[in-house]
């Protein structure tokens, strides 16, 4: 097992009714800006519950932070919270709104000349602004991580960054807020879950039985509850081991000590910029390229995978991690989530993205190995 630091300070609060507990989660001196999405919140009751619970709060609002949130948006935010000297965020919403907030969060304390330098410079987040969590799309996991990616429609592209000061200092999840999902967003966030964990535990041996099997049973917790809560959109059960799953699939437990991937994350985000497809519809396409490709420095555990999640018992190896792919694809489109470039309609325009990969000099995969050609050929059996 490889060496680790493992450090998750925010406070998780589950389970129904617990958006009442905002108002003891937040000192009430402190001066709220609550970001949200597109308005769902204001339509299924969500807001009305949070309002409840501030009431002996000062809070002001910032909606319509878009999916795949953008620059452009985000900085009106960040112009509101120092007018009304916003001093704590609340995000309410999915992880668009949640991402969107952290990048406000470092905005609202960066120093330089640019603020979209939080993105492009590797340059650490030295402040940020705090912020707290109501989750209504259990997804990215990003609840209960430090991570956040934004996109700049300008320039279509789409930039992760990351910082220790940026995890939500709480995540409230009531798995009822989920309830209204519709049915692509439900499929998108186990689809995405179930990538996050794969991105950890699909790359080599390192002699860490623990991890790996924590990592399958998240695995085997979203194939079995999946199809329920698509079946049964108020199935309590299934919303609540769903959303308990997503946020374990990327809080940093899984993966520590062991080696990660992410390009299958990577090559999805440029195709979310590029072509606008929906973050977990995008690693279901490249997901089942970049394994066919990566067979042989994947194969031990693609074929662990096979035997231990889908009770693949093969003696061919071959066979084995072709029957892998083959269940991985076909649990995607069962959730009616796509797994090629034809299901979206793309035809042209595909080696922009190996080229975008050269021009920044970024080489991927869990050895750092993977370049331009690597990415055309993945793309190619997209
Ligand atoms: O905007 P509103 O009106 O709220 O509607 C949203 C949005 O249209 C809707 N929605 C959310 N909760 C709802 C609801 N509709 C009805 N009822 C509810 N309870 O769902 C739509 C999608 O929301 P979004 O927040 O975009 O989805 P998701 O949570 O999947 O977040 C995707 C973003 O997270 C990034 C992705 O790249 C993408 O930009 N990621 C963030 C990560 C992280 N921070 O760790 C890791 C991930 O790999 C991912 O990259
Ligand atoms: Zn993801």
């Amino acid at each position: 097992m490889n060496n680790f630091t493992f450090h998750n300070p925010t406070k998780i609060v589950f389970g129904k009714g617990s958006i009442a507990k905002t108002s003891s989660l937040i000192p009430k001196e402190r001066r709220i800006l609550l970001t949200y999405g597109g308005g769902s919140i204001k339509r299924n009751g969500v807001f009305d519950q949070v309002a409840r619970a501030l009431e002996q709060h000062t809070f002001f609002e910032f909606g319509g932070i878009e999916p795949n949130p953008r620059y452009e948006t985000l900085m009106r935010a960040v112009e509101l919270a120092k007018s009304e000297r916003a001093d704590y965020l609340l995000s309410v919403g999915g992880g668009s709104t949640l991402d969107g907030t952290k990048f406000i969060a470092s905005a609202l304390c960066y120093q330089g000349d640019d603020p979209w330098k939080i993105l492009t410079n590797t340059l650490p987040v030295e402040k940020a602004t705090p912020i707290g969590c109501i989750l209504t799309l259990a997804a990215t996991g990003s609840e209960s991580n430090g991570y956040a990616v934004i996109s700049r429609n300008s320039t279509d592209e789409k930039l992760a960054f990351g910082s220790p000061l940026l995890y939500p200092q709480f995540a409230i999840l009531d798995p009822e807020t989920t309830y209204t999902l519709p049915d692509r967003q439900t499929a998108n966030g186990i689809v995405d879950a179930f990538v996050h964990v794969l991105e950890q535990y699909l790359t080599y041996p390192v002699g860490s039985p623990l991890q790996d099997r924590q990592a399958e049973a998240i695995l085997c917790t979203l194939i079995e509850e999946g199809p329920k809560a698509m079946a049964n959109p108020k199935d309590y059960s299934a919303r609540a081991n769903i959303m308990w799953c997503a946020t374990q699939a990327l809080n940093g437990l899984i993966s520590c000590g062991v080696p990660q991937d992410w390009a299958t994350h990577e090559i999805g985000h440029e195709l979310t910029a590029f072509y606008g497809i929906d973050h977990a519809q995008s690693l279901a396409i490249v997901l089942p390229g970049m394994l066919r490709h990566r067979r042989q420095q994947k194969g031990d555990k693609i074929a662990q995978f096979a035997e231990r999640v889908w009770g693949v018992n093969l003696k061919d190896r071959k066979a084995c991690i072709d029957a892998a792919i083959a269940e991985t694809e076909k649990f995607f489109r069962s959730l009616g989530v796509g797994t090629t470039l034809s299901d979206h309609g793309i035809t042209q325009g595909i080696e922009r993205i190996g080229l975008r990969f050269e021009e920044r000099g970024r080489r991927i995969g869990e050895h750092g190995d993977m370049g331009k050609a690597d990415i055309d050929a993945i793309l190619q059996l997209c």
